[in-house]
């Protein structure tokens, strides 16, 4: 039986909580719930079966043998830092915050014995690169094409002063590493970090961000060149029914790799 606590209880939270509720009975048990807004870990709780309590990062983590992280980038590395070094599992889904201090934390995890969840989230093709890197990865490429409209906000567009409202026909609005990218747009860190960690880090790691005004979905377009040959996984996301930022499949990602961590067959690399 494990003992899950999950910190962030949105879009993401609620329905790994649901799916424990529901689907995992004999098998996992939810004990914790953590959100810096009160009322939503109060929401989510009251709407389980389970009664977990709610409770702070420090206290959670101390009561679950998994943690499960779905508030934000700007704690992930720190959750993820406390949870390995007690020795706890932990499955993160805002990656972007473990950019910059992922090699620690995974040395950390070697220590501590630890083991460190990153679903694939929004992007398919981690399979394909995790084989392919046991030889020689020279490229990886991201593609990300939204809707003009869907970058409004982001740094990079406010500080080039980029008027979204005129793009009439495909534009690429970026091209650099993965680094670069976090810096400039923010809420497409978690694909550019997963693929970075997952590959060959997020300096080698190229990521175009194009604005499309035809485009319904948001794509991610994962390209890798090697030893291997050449890999290209393009995934088409639909928004996830309650919040349009979130992808539909980096909650049904997340989903899959709880069952996966409980599940006795492992398919695929
Ligand atoms: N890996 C991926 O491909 C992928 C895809 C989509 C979303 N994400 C990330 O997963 C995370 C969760 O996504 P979501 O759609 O559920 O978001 P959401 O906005 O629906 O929910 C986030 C919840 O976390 C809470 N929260 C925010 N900061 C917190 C903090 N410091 N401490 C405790 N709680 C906090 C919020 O109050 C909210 O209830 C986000 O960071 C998002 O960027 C990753």
């Amino acid at each position: 039986m494990i003992r899950i606590g999950i910190i962030g209880c949105g879009t993401i939270g609620s329905k790994i909580a649901g799916h424990i509720d529901r689907n995992l009975k004999g098998k996992a048990e939810l004990v914790a719930l953590s959100d810096k807004d009160l009322q939503s870990a109060l929401k989510l709780a009251g709407s389980l079966r389970s009664r977990p309590r709610i409770t702070d990062t420090d206290k959670l983590i101390k009561a679950s043998g998994l943690v499960i992280e779905a508030a934000s980038a700007g704690v992930s590395g720190d959750i993820a830092r406390k949870a390995v070094r007690s020795g706890k599992d932990v499955m993160i889904m805002s990656t972007g915050g473990l950019l910059k201090g992922y090699k620690d934390i995974f040395a950390l995890a070697e220590k501590s014995k630890a083991r460190i969840y990153l679903p694939s989230g929004a992007i398919c093709g981690l399979d394909g690169l995790k084989g392919a890197k046991r030889s020689k990865v020279r490229k990886v490429t991201l593609t990300t094409t939204k809707p003009p409209e869907g970058f409004s906000g982001a740094p990079y567009i406010v500080k080039n002063k980029i008027d979204l409202g005129q793009i009439r026909k495909d534009k690429v609005l970026f091209e650099g590493d993965a680094m670069e990218a976090m810096e400039g747009f923010p809420a497409n860190i978690n694909v550019a970090a997963t693929l970075s960690i997952c590959g060959i880090g997020p300096v080698d790691t190229k990521v175009r961000i194009i604005a499309s005004p035809g485009a319904k979905r948001n794509v991610h377009e994962v390209e890798a060149e090697g030893d291997f040959g050449k890999l290209t996984a393009r995934t088409e996301n639909v928004p996830s029914p309650g919040n349009p930022k979130t992808s539909y499949m980096a909650v049904l990602s997340a989903i899959a790799t709880l069952d996966g961590i409980m599940g006795k067959a492992k398919i695929g690399t």
